[in-house]
C-alpha cells in the first residue's frame, strides 16, 4: 500500500477533534457563491475563534476606558486586562520578563522600530546588514531605508532551488563590518522553516545581534526566545488567531534599554518640560499614545486559545495536512510546487502550466475556496524562480483533509476548462 493510500485511510489523524475546533470559528460556517467556505488563505490572515471576538467586544461593552491613566474603576480593569495579555505573551514565547514585550501594530512596525532605533543608533557608514533572499518586503524595505540613510550595505543570503538558505553563503558574507542580521523564521511564500538557531549561533560568535521575523512561525511552531537566544523577535496578532492591527516586538532587555525611543507622545514619558523630556521605563518607552487596547486583550485571548489546544498538537495536525496536500497535488498534471524545503510549515505555493495564478484564484473562489495569488509581498522570491506569481494554499489548525480534496477537485476542473 502506498503512503498516499495509507494517508487517505486515516480519517482522524489529529490529537484533537477538528470539528469541535471548527465550531469555535463562526466564519467557517459561511457560504461563498453558494458553496461552503474552504478557507486556505491562512498565511495572509487566520480566522478568529468566538472567544477572541467576544473578548474584544467585551472590552468595548464593559471596560472601555484608557489604560495606565485613570484612577477610576474602568481604567483599572482595562489596564489589568491589557497587562495580563502581556504576561500571557511573555509566557507563550518564554521571555525572561514582561518588560521585554512591546506592543506594536504588527510585525512591520516591530521591524521598523528596531531599524529606526537600534540600527539608526548603531549602524555607521560602510557597515553591513544581512537579510535573506526569502524575506517579506517588510523585512527588506526597513533595512534598505536605514542602509541608504547611513551609507551602509545590505547583503543577501541566497537560497537554493528548494527554497532553503545556503548556509555556506551566509558564513561567507559575514564580515567584521556586519552589524545586524534580520531573517525570517518561516517563509510566507515558500513555507521554509529556517535554521535560525544555527544562524543566531554564528551571528553571536561574531557579536552580531539577530532579529527574527516570526510572523509565519508563531502560529505553527513552538517559540522559546531564550532557547533560540534571538535578540529581537517580531510577530503579528492576526496570524495567530488574534485581531488585526496588533503585534509584538520581543527584545532582550539590555538592548531595549540601550535604544532611543521610536515615537514621542503620551505614555512613553516620565517627565516633560520644554527644556527636556525623560522617558518612561520599559516597555512603555516604546508604546507612545493610546494603544490598540481591544487588540491587545483579544490577542491575549487568542494566545489562551492556542495554548489550550497546544501548539505542538497544531503543528502535528498541520504537518498531516501539508504532507497529504503535497502528495495529492503532485497528481495534477503541469503543477509545480515552489518551495520544497525539507523543513516546512503548512504553506503550499505552486504554479500550474501557464495558467495565471489570478485566474486560478478567481476560479477557485467560485468553488468557495479562498487561496492567495500573487507575489505574496516577496517579489525577490518570485525573481529567484523566474515567475511573476504563485498560487498559495496555506493551512491552519481548523482545516481538514476534505477541504484539501475540494481544492484538488477545483484544480482539476481548472485544467479541464483551461485545457
Ligand atoms: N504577509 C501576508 C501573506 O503572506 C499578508 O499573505
Amino acid at each position: 500500500m502506498s503512503s498516499k493510500e495509507i494517508i487517505s485511510m486515516i480519517s482522524k489523524p489529529t490529537l484533537y477533534d477538528v470539528e469541535k475546533i471548527r465550531s469555535d470559528f463562526p466564519i467557517l460556517q459561511t457560504k461563498v457563491h453558494g458553496k461552503p467556505l474552504v478557507y486556505l488563505d491562512n498565511a495572509a490572515t487566520s480566522q478568529k475563534p468566538i472567544t477572541v471576538i467576544t473578548k474584544a467586544q467585551e472590552y468595548y461593552s464593559s471596560m472601555n476606558s484608557n489604560i495606565h491613566r485613570g484612577v477610576h474603576a474602568l481604567s483599572q480593569v482595562a489596564t489589568e486586562a491589557y497587562e495580563m495579555a502581556r504576561i500571557k505573551i511573555k509566557n507563550f514565547i518564554n521571555s525572561l520578563g514582561k518588560n521585554e514585550i512591546i506592543f506594536t501594530s504588527g510585525t512591520t512596525e516591530s521591524i521598523n522600530l528596531v531599524a529606526q532605533t537600534y540600527c539608526r543608533a548603531n549602524i555607521k557608514e560602510g557597515d553591513e546588514v544581512i537579510i535573506s533572499e526569502m524575506e517579506h518586503h517588510s523585512n527588506i524595505v526597513p533595512w534598505q531605508m536605514i542602509c541608504d540613510e547611513k551609507n551602509a550595505k545590505l547583503k543577501i543570503i541566497p537560497i537554493n532551488d528548494e527554497g532553503e538558505i545556503i548556509f555556506e553563503e551566509f558564513e561567507r558574507i559575514i564580515t567584521h563590518r556586519t552589524k545586524f542580521i534580520s531573517v525570517v523564521y518561516v517563509s510566507n511564500s515558500l513555507g521554509t522553516i529556517n535554521p535560525v538557531k544555527q544562524i543566531i549561533k554564528l551571528a553571536h560568535q561574531n557579536n552580531i545581534p539577530v532579529l527574527l521575523d516570526a510572523a509565519q512561525a508563531v502560529n505553527h511552531i513552538p517559540i522559546d526566545v531564550q532557547e533560540l537566544d534571538c535578540d529581537f523577535l517580531a510577530f503579528s496578532g492576526h496570524k495567530i488567531y488574534g485581531p488585526t492591527g496588533i503585534g509584538v516586538l520581543y527584545g532582550k532587555i539590555n538592548l531595549l534599554d540601550s535604544m532611543p525611543p521610536y515615537q514621542g507622545g503620551g505614555d512613553m514619558i516620565s517627565k516633560v518640560t520644554f527644556e527636556k523630556t525623560t522617558f518612561n521605563e520599559l516597555p512603555y518607552k516604546f508604546e507612545a499614545g493610546t494603544p490598540n487596547i481591544a487588540g491587545v486583550i483579544g490577542l491575549g485571548e487568542a494566545i489562551d486559545y492556542v495554548t489550550n489546544i497546544g501548539i505542538d498538537n497544531i503543528a502535528l495536525h498541520e504537518k498531516f495536512l501539508l504532507d497529504y496536500a503535497t502528495e495529492v497535488i503532485a497528481d495534477i498534471p503541469g503543477l509545480k510546487i515552489i518551495g520544497t524545503a525539507k523543513e516546512k510549515v503548512s504553506v503550499l505555493s505552486f504554479v500550474l502550466d501557464d495558467i495565471h495564478p489570478h485566474d486560478i484564484g478567481t476560479f477557485l473562489d467560485f468553488e468557495g475556496v479562498a487561496i492567495r495569488t500573487g507575489h505574496h509581498c516577496t517579489q525577490p522570491v518570485m525573481d529567484r524562480y523566474g515567475i511573476p506569481a504563485t498560487s498559495r494554499a496555506s493551512f491552519a489548525m481548523y482545516n481538514t483533509k476534505d477541504e484539501i480534496d475540494i481544492l484538488i477537485k477545483g484544480l482539476k476542473k481548472i485544467i479541464e476548462v483551461f485545457g
